[in-house]
């Protein structure tokens, strides 16, 4: 069997070559993470132009970083020396030791990835998904190697949120889950353990959090400034639970409300109708322009 690591033994060599599926927001956070943390980083995405964009975005979260003192100049160079790209999955992937797919959020995208990974891996590699929201059990049951399929869930932004939410499918392994907690403390992260059921830890506590927010809005009860202001003053969180939905996106969180109505199918997690309205009408929050608040 595979090495038992810990914090400890865990050395680069073990995992230092990472290749990461999907170059959207949560994609090049992820990227930035390991190659900041000498990881030779591919990121891989069938879009040209999204690596462009990502790579952007990395230098200018690097650059905000080196303002902050976090890294200097020549550890910002050579965290983008460490990060190639490629629009080619099975070139991109070769000789990885972990793949963390962060492609769309959507299973028949991701069972397709899982599946071509899962040909052309070497059986030791482990692939985890940074889902927020699809069961690791049913991701991992297209491949052959379900032992070494893991949930390896950041927080946006990544390379300012401490949190790994690590999820253990049905069958993952111990040594599996182990390594992956400690290449998150590796990141300078703080891992978490949490069994595959719906929403996980994060977002079953979340998701129904951010729905009553907007039922309160919903049935009048208070306006958007004030049901922020009370979360962010009164319970000390950075950003009011509409503000930060707008963050997310109103379609990720009504998508995520989904899954827990449908895996407990209990009344508590139906999704608020103002929350359904909105993704209907295409008010998604900051990606498109607006949700509670004008972001145009
Ligand atoms: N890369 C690097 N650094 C970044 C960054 C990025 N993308 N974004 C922000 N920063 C840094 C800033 O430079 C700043 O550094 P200092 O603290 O050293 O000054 C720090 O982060 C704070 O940023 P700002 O001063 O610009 O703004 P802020 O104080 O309002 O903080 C925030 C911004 C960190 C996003 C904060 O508002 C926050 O924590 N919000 C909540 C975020 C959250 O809950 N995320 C989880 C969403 S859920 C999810 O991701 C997963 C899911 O499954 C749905």
């Amino acid at each position: 069997g595979l090495p038992i690591f810990t914090p400890h033994n865990l050395k680069i060599e073990h995992m230092k070559n990472i290749a990461v599926i999907g170059a959207g927001t949560m994609g090049n956070g992820i990227a930035h993470v390991f190659a900041q943390h000498e990881h030779n980083v591919t990121l891989i995405d069938v879009s040209e132009q999204a690596l462009g964009k990502a790579l952007q975005t990395i230098e200018k979260n690097l650059d905000r970083q080196v303002k902050k003192a976090i890294l200097d100049a020549a550890g910002k160079q050579q965290t983008l020396d460490r990060i190639r790209t490629s629009t080619d999955l099975p070139s991109g992937v070769k000789g990885a030791e972990l793949v963390v797919e962060a492609a769309s959020e959507n299973f028949a995208i991701k069972e397709k990835i899982f599946r071509q990974l899962d040909d052309v891996c070497p059986p030791e590699t482990i692939l985890a998904t940074n889902t927020s929201s699809i069961a690791i059990t049913r991701i991992a049951a297209v491949t052959k190697r379900p032992a070494q399929v893991i949930g390896m869930h950041f927080f946006n932004p990544v390379p300012v949120m401490q949190l790994v939410e690590v999820i253990r499918g049905f069958s993952t392994s111990d040594a599996v889950t182990q390594q992956i907690m400690a290449l998150a403390h590796q990141l300078g992260k703080t891992p978490t353990e949490v069994n595959d059921y719906p929403g996980f830890v994060s977002n079953r506590v979340l998701m129904p959090m951010i729905n009553e927010a907007i039922y309160t809005l919903f049935e009048g009860v208070a306006g958007v400034e004030e049901i922020d202001t009370v979360m962010k003053l009164g319970m000390a969180h950075p950003m009011g639970p509409l503000q930060l939905a707008d963050f997310i996106g109103l379609d990720v969180c009504l998508s995520i409300m989904r899954v827990l109505q449908e895996g407990f199918g209990q009344p508590k997690y139906a999704p608020c109708p103002l929350l359904v309205n909105m993704v209907t009408a295409g008010r998604l929050g900051i990606k498109s322009g607006g949700g509670f608040y004008d972001w145009s």
